[in-house]
């Protein structure tokens, strides 16, 4: 059998009561994830349905900041981000800023494959959602009750003390991101990212794991690659592709090119970074500068690995 795959993500970012009181439950959650794409990957299918499936599997788990449990935005809303790319052939689909939509890798993938563009927002992807007949669901179903508690503490806060924007950030606890990259037995890669951004966010705030290049980036003779963590400042180092280019560009390997890039060239950052990565050889790479990142892997029969701390 050629070699196959699947690694996930569950986000990066500090440490938290919500985590460590269901450590079990996030292991199980990123293990269900890895089955997802590994049954995929073993019965012969695609490096993007993998990554799809993966997605699908944490963005219904309400656990994981994406789809079902993405937190919510300054007005109590859910504002989704999301998108998926194919290194075979460099096709990727992206979406942001989408309420309703179950599955928003789904709705990425459906603009990657069935539309003209790579990158739809708001409510015209919306309404590209129900033209592809993509399960939607009610605002209600995303919302969980931890979420919606972590809201009105926020809200409190900022009545009692306008203005308070710059604290706000601090106080930012459960931020997360899911993603997934994988390489299938034609030797394809594939990456996918998935969140509901940044707690109490700006509304029409739209998160680096819709764009490619910077949460997603995939091809197949370099690397695949999910990013999490602060988004804007992964938008500012242009996380992916930089990645990416690390590696072309001065054949750097995979796992130190990971390190190089986190460790090194973004040391200065003062937010969260993480991410994921898989070189053609199948090779699986993380690094990350914050207190956690739920990440997990699986490569051909072996048994999946999880962890969410620092080894
Ligand atoms: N990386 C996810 C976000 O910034 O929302």
């Amino acid at each position: 059998m050629k070699k196959i795959v699947i690694a996930v993500h569950g986000g990066a970012g500090p440490d938290s009561a919500l985590i460590r009181e269901n450590i079990e439950a996030y292991q199980s959650g990123l293990e269900d994830a890895l089955s997802a794409g590994h049954s995929i990957l073993k019965k012969g299918g695609s490096s993007v349905d993998a990554v799809e499936a993966a997605i699908n599997m944490l963005e219904n788990n309400p656990l994981f900041n994406a789809g079902r449990g993405s937190v919510l935005n300054e007005h109590a809303q859910v504002e989704m981000d999301a998108s998926i790319m194919n290194g075979l052939d460099l096709n990727c689909g992206a979406v942001s800023v989408v309420q309703q939509v179950k599955n928003p890798v789904t709705l990425a993938r459906a603009i990657m494959e069935k539309s003209s563009h790579i990158y739809l927002g708001n409510s015209g992807a919306l309404a590209f959602a129900r033209q592809q007949g993509l399960e939607l669901r009610p605002d209600a179903y995303f919302i969980t009750e931890y979420n919606y508690n972590q809201y009105e503490e926020e809200a409190q806060h900022q009545t009692a003390n306008p203005g308070d924007a710059g604290e706000r950030q601090a106080r930012r606890k459960d931020h997360g991101t899911v993603g997934a990259v994988a390489l299938d037995e034609y030797g394809n890669l594939a990456a996918a990212t998935s969140t509901g951004g940044l707690e109490n966010k700006t509304s029409g705030r739209i998160a680096d794991s819709s764009m490619i290049g910077v949460g997603t980036y995939a091809d197949n003779k370099v690397c695949a690659v999910s990013c999490t963590g602060d988004g804007e400042y992964l938008m500012q180092h242009v996380a992916g592709f930089h990645l990416h280019a690390i590696m072309e560009y001065k054949g750097m390997p995979i796992v130190d090119a990971c390190n190089y890039l986190i460790h090194d060239r973004c040391k200065a950052v003062e937010g969260d970074m993480g991410l994921i990565a898989i070189d053609p050889s199948g090779t699986v790479a993380f690094a990350f500068n914050s207190e956690r990142m739920h990440r997990g892997w699986r490569i051909n029969d072996e048994p999946s690995e999880v962890s969410i701390y620092p080894e």
